[in-house]
């Protein structure tokens, strides 16, 4: 297996996956609409790996410009992140998210179909737990959503299911993420958030930065150790490694199959602040502000699931994630 397409590619995740691939020896075709990520991305890929990738500037709604990328290149396999991803913005934008994400897959899947494409790690979230699981959360568990965002991650991951009932040939790994942060270490690509950020990590960089005033940290009244909410934060190289080994796992195996991504260890709000303090060398100031709706007190990941199918496990720790979170921050502190 050589040649693999990466939907979504210049953005966060996607970026630091082709930088495994390549290393790996993989040749990557990247299909990106850029709405939420630069070009600059693809040189800076590049320039970390020192290898050439082939990049299509295509929107997956876009039938026709989807077929294009399949038709000028023999494709083993498909990594597909590209879908819209936050939570708040789908419940305003409900219809753009669905149309977006479960389009965009669904011209995808046709295409793969007639290319005879039959591999693909899907990019699915820990979201598909719900609220009503107890953590760990396994891989059996049932799926649910609270949220457009949750809903389409939910719905992806039947639609690829019921693809391989079809097909017993479709391979499919529904990788659930945890929580990805962190930057590659050479400072050269990481997360890139629009505006003021929503998720934590993102958000403490631009108080670290001086940007923002103080974390609002949303409730300490949670039951939890110390009352502030717990996550299985992971470190994105690791999570882009995920991938390979889900890729090797999808050349063996055919059928739908589910995979947590995380560390198994949840770290609290403050916890996470304190390392980053650590990181960047400085008292970071914040408010205790009510509970965010929607929230959860604690999520993370049994991971054994991921050891045995994959063998593959997370490895750098939460000071890591925050020491290249900070790197990537203050050297490029307008953004990439
Ligand atoms: P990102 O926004 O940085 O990357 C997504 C990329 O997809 C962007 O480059 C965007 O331009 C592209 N894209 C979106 N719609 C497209 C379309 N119709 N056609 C072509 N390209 C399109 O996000 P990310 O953090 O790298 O997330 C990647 C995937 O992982 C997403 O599917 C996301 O839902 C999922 N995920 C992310 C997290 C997280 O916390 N970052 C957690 C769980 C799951
Ligand atoms: N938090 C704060 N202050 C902030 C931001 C977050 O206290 O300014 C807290 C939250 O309350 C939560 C924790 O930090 O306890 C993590 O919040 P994030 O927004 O970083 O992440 P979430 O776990 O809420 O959500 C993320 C992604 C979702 C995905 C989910 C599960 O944003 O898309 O992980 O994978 F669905």
């Amino acid at each position: 297996m050589k040649n693999i397409l990466v939907t979504g590619g210049a953005g966060f995740i996607g970026s630091h996956t082709c930088v495994e691939l390549l290393n790996d020896g993989y040749s990557v075709i990247v299909l990106d609409n850029l709405c939420n990520s630069k070009e600059g991305a693809i040189e800076r890929i590049k320039t970390i790996t020192g290898k050439e990738l082939k990049f299509y500037k295509a929107d997956l709604l876009d039938m026709k410009a989807t077929e294009k990328v399949f038709a000028e290149n023999e494709i083993d396999a498909v990594i597909h992140f590209a879908g819209l991803k936050a939570v708040g913005e789908s419940v305003e934008k409900p219809l753009e998210y669905y149309e977006n994400n479960i389009g965009g897959t669904f011209n995808l899947i046709k295409a793969m179909k007639k290319y005879n494409v039959k591999k693909i790690v899907f990019s699915s979230s820990a979201t598909v737990y719900g609220v009503n699981n107890q953590v760990p959360y396994t891989e059996d568990m049932p799926t649910s959503a609270t949220n457009p965002y949750g809903y389409t991650k939910v719905m992806i991951e039947q639609i690829l299911h019921d693809m391989t009932v079809s097909d017993p040939q479709w391979s499919v790994v529904a990788l659930r993420y945890f929580n990805p942060i962190g930057a590659h270490e050479s400072g050269l690509i990481g997360e890139n958030p629009n505006g003021i950020p929503n998720n934590l990590v993102p958000y403490i960089a631009q108080v670290a930065l001086g940007k923002l005033a103080a974390l609002r940290v949303f409730g300490d009244d949670y039951d939890t150790p110390d009352g502030t909410g717990v996550r299985d934060y992971i470190h994105v190289t690791d999570l882009a490694k995920g991938h390979l080994a889900a890729l090797g796992y999808s050349e063996k195996n055919t059928g739908f199959q589910p995979i947590n991504l995380g560390t198994g260890k949840g770290s609290s709000v403050l916890e996470v602040l304190h390392a980053y303090e650590k990181a960047c060398g400085k008292t970071l100031p914040y408010n205790i502000t009510p509970r965010r709706a929607g929230d959860i007190a604690s999520s993370y990941a049994q991971t054994d699931l991921a050891k045995n199918l994959l063998n593959w496990e997370a490895k750098l720790d939460i000071e890591k994630m925050c020491q290249d979170s900070w790197n990537f921050t203050i050297k490029n502190p307008e953004g990439m």
